[in-house]
């Protein structure tokens, strides 16, 4: 994404001397800004109102219902700044951790909206490194009926998003910054670090 405001944003997400008090915030007004792109595609459809001097035709948001789906944990840093745009998307989650000796994602946690199958669903995670957990995010989604699902991530390296474009060719991926490479432990490279950990400070 091109906006000045979001690269202006994520320059600061990225300094290492940004602590997570300004990280946190930083990353709920990126993802606010971001769903204001991610959205561009929503269905409209026209109503009838009564302004207070006439009747008029007006356009809203029609078509499926929204889902965010952050992966735990560090897509709960997006959560909050997606749903100020969009207050009535339901949201679910799907808790994955990557092993750190065989960089493949874990499975602990899903739950999901009763009707999964027939929203629209947003993917949300901070980082996409080598693409294995958004992948199978994104699986474990289809598994349980979703047919419709976008991926929002801050930073990509280009590796992870081949990965999820093989994978999941029908998913569109929305990107803040498409990063250089990933280093020989999986990090993206500049990136921003350790997302988990500098939005809860738990290093
Ligand atoms: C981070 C990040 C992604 C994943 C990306 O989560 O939030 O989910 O790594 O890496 P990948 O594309 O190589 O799978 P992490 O596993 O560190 O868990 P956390 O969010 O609980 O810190
Ligand atoms: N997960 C992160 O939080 N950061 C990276 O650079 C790669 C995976």
């Amino acid at each position: 994404m091109n906006h000045p405001l979001i690269k202006h944003k994520l320059t600061i997400i990225r300094d290492k001397n940004t602590g997570s008090k300004e990280f946190r915030e930083l990353v709920k007004e990126v993802s606010m800004l971001m769903a204001y792109e991610v959205t561009r595609d929503l269905h409209l459809e026209e109503i009838e109102i009564e302004t207070p001097v006439s009747k008029t035709k007006s356009q809203v948001i029609s078509g499926k219902k929204l889902g965010l789906v952050p992966i735990l944990r560090a897509g709960l840093g997006m959560v909050e700044g997606m749903l100020s745009l969009l207050p009535a998307a339901r949201v679910g989650h799907v808790g994955l951790y990557r092993d750190p000796e065989t960089l493949k994602p874990v499975e602990y946690y899903c739950k999901l909206p009763s009707d999964v199958n027939e929203r629209e669903l947003i993917v949300l995670d901070p980082m996409l490194a080598t693409g294995g957990s958004a992948s199978a995010a994104i699986g474990f989604l289809k598994d349980r009926g979703a047919e419709s699902i976008k991926l929002v991530c801050l930073i990509a390296a280009p590796e992870g998003i081949e990965v999820v474009k093989e994978a999941h060719p029908d998913v569109d991926i929305y990107v803040a910054s498409v990063d250089e490479k990933l280093n020989d432990h999986a990090y993206i490279i500049p990136g921003l670090g350790d997302a988990g950990d500098r939005l809860f400070g738990t290093k």
